[in-house]
Formats: structure tokens, sequence, C-alpha cells
């Protein structure tokens, strides 16, 4: 029975991936703990770059102003001295931000340079160093380009669920590097990564490892671009902090929420007409799917932590971890933007999805439609942009809510999964979104488990008023509606969380890419020319084909590719 995780395990008998799939969820961290050669190794290194302050893992996130200032954000193998980042003329020193990981006991050091005072839409030439740098001589350098001012058009693109290349690490896949490459060839302004960052978290005696892989990885992209995040259920690590997000918040700066104790979980910015808005879905959903030890061994952190052991059946459950201060914060940013005559559009990022139906990953989530989408149709929000399944599926517009038109899996009791109500079921192409929000799951990132397989209703035949052209057969979607804590499986000692509780008839769902689970959004943001000029957003979906390890359709086996192709593309109008 496909269960809740994205996260599919590794297991020492090597599975078809069909079976790692099928036993998903149960067993995230049954089989991750790093071999002793590699901890060896890990202990060498850590002696050896004691004294180096060399920048890697190089990035670049907005400011609160984009079109004047970034943050160059980086982390050394041993603590720098004196890092610093150049530009012109100007030497600007680096804050340390360093954390101690709770579980290998390793010091992980990160540093982070505000850049203010820049002009609106011009290029700039920066290095990054330290007295410490082995490159000191030609340290790392690299250009970005700051924000336009006022309306503009620009392009930023889009995914999720990126792992590394190194293959060494659970959910690591070679794509990860060729989807780097692909948002460079698009050249965007900048790029949303929309959760599920390295999914270190599967990897828990060596996250700081897979963190590294993951930054140097995107350095090749973010280095010259920001690439702004948001949290997932894979940035949630044992012993990380009150959240389990200390090797996140210790490696991005992000634009300023002034939400005391909630730095970095979620913020706003602005460019050109549109605001963006990056939420952390963990503080609403129902599902449990973050740090989990599913044993029979429990998770034991190195002794030099003075951590205790976790249990098996142990997971860190964040719901409503906030207490309201998120939603809270979230109406009041909405309520704000459309007040601002300035702002066209509001696009929101999450990890999380209101509206996934695929069969094989997460599916849909109850807590987000009671929480959020009240407040993305009170402000209109335009899109929604998520990660989480790891596949491709994109929305009608949707506005309000469908009641009692769930299923209880178990019993087939009517539930209500408050179902997203589609304002039109007509695949035009061309949505108004004053008149509803779209949706897109953008999971394909690059992990080894594409989960591009998508429920059907083949009970029910008649479901699926009103759809032009009628779909056959009617598309499904998995609904949590309520929290699947871990459970005694059929292993003695060996805990497992279940899948979404509830199914519904997916109507909102217009599209679903069953090729590949890997791709990358692009989207142009037009603001529309002249007193009457309509703004709008082109969006064009491109997907590795032949991606995927082994496709889900066809049974096809295939590998990591370079080449991205177009699947589809569409246009969102707002007129003013
Ligand atoms: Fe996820």
């Amino acid at each position: 029975m496909p269960e809740n995780s994205d996260s599919p395990p590794r297991s020492s008998h090597s599975p078809t991936r069909r079976q790692v799939l099928a036993g998903a969820g149960g067993t995230g961290l049954l089989a991750a703990t790093a071999s002793p050669a590699r901890a060896a190794t890990r202990a060498r290194r850590i002696r050896a770059g004691s004294s180096d302050g060399t920048p890697e893992q190089i990035h670049l996130t907005w400011s609160e102003n984009p079109a004047t200032g970034v943050v160059v954000s980086w982390a050394s193998p041993g603590q720098a001295r004196r890092p610093r980042v150049r530009i012109g003329q100007r030497v600007i020193p680096a804050e340390p931000r360093p954390y101690t990981d709770g579980i290998s006991g390793e010091t992980v050091w990160t540093y982070h340079a505000r850049v203010g005072g820049l002009r609106p839409g011009a290029t700039y030439a920066y290095a990054a160093t330290a007295d410490n740098d082995r490159n000191a001589a030609d340290p790392f350098s690299a250009t970005f380009r700051t924000a336009p001012a006022g309306r503009a058009p620009f392009r930023f693109t889009s995914f999720g669920d990126l792992a590394t290349p190194n293959t060494a690490w659970v959910l690591s896949y070679g794509q990860s590097a060729y989807a780097v490459e692909a948002v460079e060839s698009f050249q965007p302004l900048f790029h949303l990564l929309n959760g599920d960052l390295c999914y270190a978290n599967l990897n828990p005696t060596a996250q700081p490892e897979v963190w590294r892989d993951f930054g140097n990885n995107n350095q090749t992209s973010a280095g010259s671009r920001p690439w702004m995040p948001c949290l997932g259920n894979h940035e949630v690590e044992f012993y990380n902090g009150p959240q389990g997000f200390a090797s996140y918040l210790a490696r991005y700066t992000l634009p300023e929420n002034r939400m005391p104790g909630f730095a970095g979980r979620w913020y706003s910015f602005r460019v050109g007409s549109v605001l963006f808005v990056s939420l952390d879905a963990d503080d609403v959903v129902y599902q449990d799917a973050a740090a989990f030890v599913a044993g029979p061994a429990a998770l034991v952190p190195a002794s030099g932590t003075g951590h205790p052991a976790i249990g098996p059946g142990t997971s860190f459950y964040l719901r409503g971890y906030s207490d309201g201060a998120q939603t809270a914060w979230l109406e009041r940013t909405l309520a704000a933007g459309r007040r601002d005559e300035t702002v066209d559009w509001i696009i929101v990022q999450m990890h999380q999805c209101a509206a996934s139906s695929s069969s094989t990953g997460n599916g849909s989530d109850l807590g987000i439609r009671q929480e959020w989408l009240p407040l993305f149709d009170r402000y209109q929000v335009d899109l929604v942009l998520c990660g989480h399944d790891h596949d491709y599926e994109r929305s009608f517009p949707l506005r309000g809510a469908d009641t009692d038109a769930g299923h209880e899996v178990a019993t087939g009791a009517v539930v209500n999964t408050m179902r997203p109500h589609p304002v039109t079921t007509t695949d035009s192409g061309v949505f108004d979104t004053r008149h509803g929000t779209v949706h897109l799951i953008l999971g394909c990132g690059g992990t080894d488990a594409p989960l591009d397989e998508y429920g059907t209703d083949t009970a029910d035949g008649s479901l699926f008023p009103g759809g032009s052209p009628p779909r056959t057969p009617p598309r499904q979607a998995k609904v949590f509606t309520r929290a699947d804590r871990p459970v005694q499986s059929s292993t003695p000692g060996v805990f497992t969380r279940a899948a979404a509780d509830a199914v519904e008839d997916a109507i909102w769902s217009a599209r679903r890419d069953t090729v590949t689970g890997y791709g990358i959004a692009v989207f142009d943001v037009d603001p529309g020319h002249g007193s009457d000029g309509q703004p709008s957003i082109k969006v064009t979906h491109y997907h590795a084909v032949g991606a995927d390890p082994v496709n889900p359709a066809t049974g096809a086996k295939g590998e990591p590719t370079p080449d991205y192709t177009e699947f589809e593309t569409f246009t969102l109008v707002r007129p003013r």
C-alpha cells in the first residue's frame, strides 16, 4: 500500500523502485546511517579543514529590497579569518553564523555578507574570500543582477525537491546537477526552490555532508542569481533547534518577517509588480512526514553531542508550532499586498500541497485547505507553487470549496476534505486569476524517486461533471485529514506512518505529466504596456524526458538527462 512519505528508504537488498515506493513512508531512516568508512573520511576532512577558510557552497538571496540589495552566503571547511565580499571598491565583512549539528557533533561554519545600496536592474561583479582562503590569489567571483524598479518585465524559474548529485545519499540522483544547469540555461532573475532541498534528515548521521554536496552543486547557479527557498518536511532535523531548522537557518539569510522567534521560517519580497510570499507549510499540514526514526535501531547521536539516543517510532511533528502566528502574518501580508496599487500579482511558495493527485506521493492536505486557502481566496492569490510530490501537476483556477466531497479510505464514510472548487474546467490555456488561484506541483527537481503516477477513481465513471473535454477515467486524489503519527508495523520494533486517510475526485486537476517526474517551470512576467495594458505571466513547463529511473506508466528505464523540452505553456492574465 502506498504510504505518505516523499522519502522512500533504501534497503540493503536492493529492492526494485516499485518496491521502494510501495514501502515508502514507514522506514525513512532505517538504512540511513553512514558507513564507518565514510565517517572516518569525514573525521579526516574535519581535522584537515579546521584551518581552511575557503568559501564554498556560495549562494545569493534577495535582501529586503531586491532592487537594491542581495546577501552573499557561504560555508567554509573550517573557521574563516576575516570573511568578506569585495564588490567594486567596497569590502563588506561577512557575519559568521556557525552551528553544531546535533547528531554528528560537527561544527559548520557559515558566513553572510549583506550587500546593500545597489542600483535597480544593474549587474555587479563580486568576490568572496577570507584571509585563510586557499584560493586567495584568485578567489571565487561571479556576477549577479539586481531586480528592476517599478512595473518591469522579468523572468523567474522554480522547482522543489532537488537533492544532490551524490548518489551515496538517500534520495540523491544525478538529475540534480542537470536541474541546476537547467536554471542557468534559462537565465532567470532568480529561482524559487520549493522546499526539501537536500534530504539531509534522511541521512541523519551525515547531515552536514549532504548539505555540502547540495550547496556545492547549487553554487553553479545560486552564486550568480538568488535562489529563494522555503522549508519542507526534510529540513526538519533532530536536535537542530526548536523546529529542527538549524541547518537551513544557518545557511540562508532571508528577508525579515519581524516575527520574534520565527525569523527565516516565512517571508515575503517584492520584484517589479509581483509580491512573493514564502510559507512554511510544516506549521499547518496534518501529515507527519518530517524527521522520523522507523527502527528497529535507535538513532544514536555522536557521544560528544551529549544528546540521548532517539528511539524507534519517534517523529518530529510540527503542526501548529507557530500557534497561529504564521497565518496571522500571512493575512496581514496578503491584505497589504492587495491594498497596494503597485502590486499586480501575488505568488505563494510553499512545500506541501493543497491540490496534488499523485498516487505514489503524499497527495493533498486538509490543513493547508483549512488554514490558508480561504485567505488565498479573500486576497485573490494568483499562483501557488509547491513541491513535495515529485512530479508536475497543474490545477484549474480554484476558488471556494465543495463540502462533503471526500470519502474515508478505511470505511468509505463521507468526509469533508474541503475540496477546492474549480471556477472552470475548460482548459483554455489562458486563465484570469482574479477569479481563481492556479496551483502548480513542482516537486520535479532531482530526487531519485519520481512520483509521476496519479490517482484514478475506477469505481466511479460519472463523478466528473462539466469537464471539457470529459476525462476518463475520473481523477482521484488522496487527502490527509488527520495526523498519521507512527504506529507499530508488522515487523517487531519497526514503525510506519500511514498514507492519507481520505480520497476525493480531483475535479480541480487540469494537467498531469505522466512522461517524467523531472522538470522546471519558467515564468515570464509581463507588466503590460500603457494605461490599458494587461499584465500577464506566461508559464512554460519544461520536462526531462527519460530521466525517470523507471517510468511508472510505461516501465521504461531511464537515466539523468540534460535535455529539458517543453511540456506545456499557459498564460495567466489579470486585467487592471
Ligand atoms: Fe516533502
